[in-house]
């Protein structure tokens, strides 16, 4: 068995520009990878944080500006730059939340942006890489949420999107079983990231109010989380990870001080 199954491999995460995608891209850098493919949409905030990384850790970072729920951009990069898919780690964390309008009020844009990247961009991306992945014993990282275990009002589509990633993660699992490659499942509670901003379409001053007067997770807490479900030995698979913060004790829990 490999002592540091890290050093040296190759690693693709989505949603690199921002958030958790940033601190687990920067994190695999940190952890000796071997060359690092970092996506997002942000084109100049991406590169600028692979240069940041490279110089910083002395690696190999490309960034590879995609849009992953836009199939045929997927498609033809995995046809023009197949490398970007050969990868020994996939970590699928590029998603988002829009709105928390009921269901009888909410906008149908919101939902079909949430569905398109959270659900249709994860399958997109991993049917490009498993292949490879399977050939390689490699491991697939979804970024599920406790929003994939318990729903809350407001969060009805978002909620079902998290749960079908969870379904993903088990339906993948079966499928490659036998071919040595990993699925894990990261379900966080409350991340301070630009996530409440996304989701309330740029209002700060609501994003903020998400995390006032309490301790939530970083995104760094959750890229350690990540990377040390990737850097055991073979033949273990952590399938599912819930983290809290310590002030959240649910999806409707949170101690505000
Ligand atoms: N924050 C939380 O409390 C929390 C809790 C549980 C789970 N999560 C999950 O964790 C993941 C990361 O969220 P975060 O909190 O780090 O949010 P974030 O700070 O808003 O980062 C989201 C990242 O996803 C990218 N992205 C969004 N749509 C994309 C698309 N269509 N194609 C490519 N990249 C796209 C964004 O980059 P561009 O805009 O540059 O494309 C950004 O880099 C998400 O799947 C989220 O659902 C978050």
């Amino acid at each position: 068995m490999p002592k540091h199954p890290l050093k040296g491999s190759r690693v693709l995460v989505t949603g690199a520009t921002a958030g958790i995608g940033a601190a687990t891209a920067e994190a695999f850098c940190a952890a000796g990878a071997g060359h690092v493919f970092v996506v997002g949409r942000r084109e100049p905030r991406l590169r600028d944080l692979a240069a940041r990384w490279a110089d910083a850790h002395a690696a190999h970072v490309t960034p590879v500006v995609l849009d992953v729920g836009d199939r045929q951009a997927v498609e033809r990069l995995a046809e023009q730059h197949p490398e970007v898919f050969d990868v020994d780690v996939l970590v699928n964390n590029a998603g988002l939340a829009r709105g928390t309008e009921p269901v009888q009020g909410a906008d149908l844009d919101d939902w079909d942006e949430m569905v398109r990247t959270n659900v249709n961009g994860l399958l997109y991306v991993t049917r490009a890489a498993l292949p490879r992945l399977v050939r390689r014993r490699g491991h697939v990282v979804n970024l599920g949420s406790v929003a994939g275990r318990w729903v809350y009002p407001g969060g009805a589509v978002y909620c079902a999107t998290k749960h079908a990633v969870r379904a993903l993660s088990e339906g993948i699992r079966l499928d490659v079983q036998g071919t040595g490659v990993r699925v894990t499942n990261i379900e966080p509670g409350l991340v301070e990231t630009e996530f409440s901003e996304v989701r309330f379409h740029g209002d700060t001053a609501r994003a903020d109010a998400v995390y006032a007067d309490t301790t939530p997770l970083t995104a760094e807490d959750v890229a350690e989380a990540i990377v040390w479900s990737c850097a055991g030995p073979g033949h273990v698979n952590v399938q599912e990870m819930v983290l809290y913060p310590t002030d959240q004790a649910s999806v409707r829990d949170v101690v505000r001080r």
